[in-house]
């Protein structure tokens, strides 16, 4: 898939082989301050049960990025999305989401849902590909240097992309 005029990547299917990578991106991607990243085990515990799949974005061979789901009966969620650095802003995720979107509907899924923190600039791509903030969780989120973050709630109607 080649959605930028500079970096050409794919988007794939994921599992726990790809775990290495993604934990590759997710310690490049995740600001420590926010305490957001999960670790190997964490991610390979949720990877392991059923209705959760995983996408992971390659420049060549690279890891550059992936996102990680889970389906839940006619709903989904969006747990994790990102993006290394390097390959930021060529629209690596916005391709993930979408690659997210469209196999959440071949799945029957009606809406997805997500969390942010608030802040996050994630909120824009969340924006852009139709997403509304249907809640807000106070206090949420507790930063590295204790200072609080609300998190607020999104959902994407399916079956309109
Ligand atoms: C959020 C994130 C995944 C976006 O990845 P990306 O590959 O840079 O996003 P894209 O290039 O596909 O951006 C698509 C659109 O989203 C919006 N967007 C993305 N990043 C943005 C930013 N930092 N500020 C403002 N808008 C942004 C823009 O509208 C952008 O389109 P444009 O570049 O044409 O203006 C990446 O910044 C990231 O990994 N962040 C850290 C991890 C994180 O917080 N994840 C979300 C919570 S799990």
């Amino acid at each position: 898939m080649t959605l930028a005029a500079d970096l050409a990547f794919r988007i794939e299917s994921g599992g726990m082989a790809d775990l290495p990578d993604v934990m590759v991106a997710m310690g490049d991607a995740f600001d420590p301050e926010y305490g957001e990243a999960w670790t190997e085990a964490q991610c390979a515990g949720i990877l392991g049960l059923p209705g959760t799949w995983l996408l992971i974005a390659r420049a060549d061979e690279d890891p550059a990025g992936f996102a990680l789901l889970r389906t839940i009966a006619d709903e989904a969620e969006l747990l994790l999305i990102a993006v290394r650095n390097r390959y930021r802003r060529q629209g690596v995720g916005r391709a993930l989401l979408s690659q997210a979107m469209e196999d959440a509907q071949a799945e029957s899924v009606g809406q997805l849902h997500l969390e942010v923190r608030s802040g996050n600039p994630a909120i824009e791509l969340y924006r852009e590909a139709g997403f509304v903030q249907v809640g807000t969780r106070r206090g949420y989120y507790r930063g590295r240097s204790g200072k609080v973050f609300d998190a607020l709630t999104f959902k994407r109607r399916l079956g309109v992309i």
